[in-house]
């Protein structure tokens, strides 16, 4: 097999147009916007209309991602798609975005492994091109967490949203990838999961619909403790194993799932503010699709230098967690963020 480095040529999101505020859910919950505020840094989430899929969101920031990259769909080798509200059960919602691209026939596959699913799959896909599988592979983190959320449950209700990101991820002479560290623990699914709908629970009930049991259900305190943990503990393991310093990262580009947690690990790397990116207020938790939707609007605010280090980190549903050390590499020109047509 052909090594080869990797990079990212391209990047692009699109969030849709509607928006849930957080005096939207003073309305619809007993909560403040001063709660929720100071205990998540969210301020409002994006919110897709019930007629449009994943894969349309999924497709618009893929469509960024190609024309940020200069390239044409049909110059991609594989599409995969992280997301945890696909389009249907089966088939993957990567293979609807490659016809809907106009590329049927390219492999396409989904990554599961909800709030992680861009670390993964910048791991999955870097590896595939690094080993000369695929020259060229686009990479979506793309949901519709709205679909899944019980709003009558303030303590979930606040936290999620609606949104994609996408990224062209190609072979280089010269490696981005620095590192990766990946884990996962099964042993409590149940701290943050969906009860009905798979092979576990039975087939879903008229009763299973009423009492909300098709929805995200959540223990918020053990996640929180879980995420601060495993974020400091990932980040140490990939900047050891990419032989970097905490002082060297340029960019922390973490998961958006709450503010107290991005600040604890940015405090644990001694980062300083302005070097790590946070945009929970405009977007909330938007899972697989939050660290892309971060990295393009950095890269749209013109920020990313050449042989800038980036460490993204995440964590979620699994229970789950990764970093990956990457060097910036190259002239990625544009990312657009758009309010397109879908949503
Ligand atoms: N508005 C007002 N009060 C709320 C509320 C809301 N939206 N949600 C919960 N509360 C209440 C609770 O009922 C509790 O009341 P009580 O003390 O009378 O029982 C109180 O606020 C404190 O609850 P607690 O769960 O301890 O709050 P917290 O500081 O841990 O914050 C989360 C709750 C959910 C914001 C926080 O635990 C969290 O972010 N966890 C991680 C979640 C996460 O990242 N999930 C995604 C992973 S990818």
């Amino acid at each position: 097999m052909n090594q080869s480095g990797v990079r990212i040529a391209g990047v692009g999101h699109h969030v849709p147009k509607g928006i849930l505020t957080n005096a939207d859910l003073e309305r619809m919950l007993d909560t403040s916007d001063e709660w929720i505020t100071t205990r998540t840094g969210m301020k409002e989430r994006h919110v897709a209309t019930v007629d449009v899929p994943t894969s349309d969101i999924a497709l618009v920031a893929a469509r960024n991602a190609i024309a940020s990259a200069g390239i044409e769909a049909k110059d991609l080798d594989c599409v995969i798609v992280a997301t945890v509200t696909p389009d249907y059960q089966f088939p993957a919602t990567a293979c609807i975005v490659g016809a809907k691209l106009g590329i049927p026939g390219v492999p396409a596959f989904d990554i599961s492994i909800a709030c992680s699913g861009f670390i993964y799959g910048l791991t999955v896909a870097s590896s595939l091109v690094r080993t000369g599988v695929f020259k060229r592979v686009l990479l979506i983190g793309a949901e519709e967490l709205s679909r899944i959320i019980n709003y009558d449950d303030r303590s979930t209700a606040i936290l999620f949203g609606d949104g994609a990101g996408a990224v062209v991820i190609e072979s280089s002479e010269h490696d981005s990838f620095l590192s990766s560290e990946l884990g996962a623990d099964g042993s409590n699914p149940k701290n943050l999961y969906v009860e009905v709908g798979g092979t576990a629970a039975g087939p879903i009930s008229a009763e299973d619909i009423a009492t909300k049991r098709n929805k995200v259900v959540m223990n918020g305190r053990e996640v929180f403790r879980f995420a601060v943990t495993k974020m400091i503990e990932a980040t140490n393991i990939a900047l050891e194993r990419a032989n970097v310093a905490p002082r060297d990262v340029t960019w922390l580009i973490p998961h958006q799932a709450n503010r107290r947690i991005i600040d604890a690990a940015a405090k644990h790397l001694d980062m300083p503010p302005e070097r790590v990116v946070i945009n929970i207020d405009r977007y909330g938790n938007t899972s697989a699709a939050s660290i892309p939707i971060a990295l393009s609007e950095t890269v749209a605010a013109g920020k990313l230098k050449d042989g800038d280090v980036i460490l993204f980190v995440g964590f979620g549903g699994g229970l789950s967690w990764g970093a990956v050390a990457w060097r910036w590499n190259g002239d990625v020109k544009a990312a657009f963020s758009t309010n397109g047509k879908a949503g």
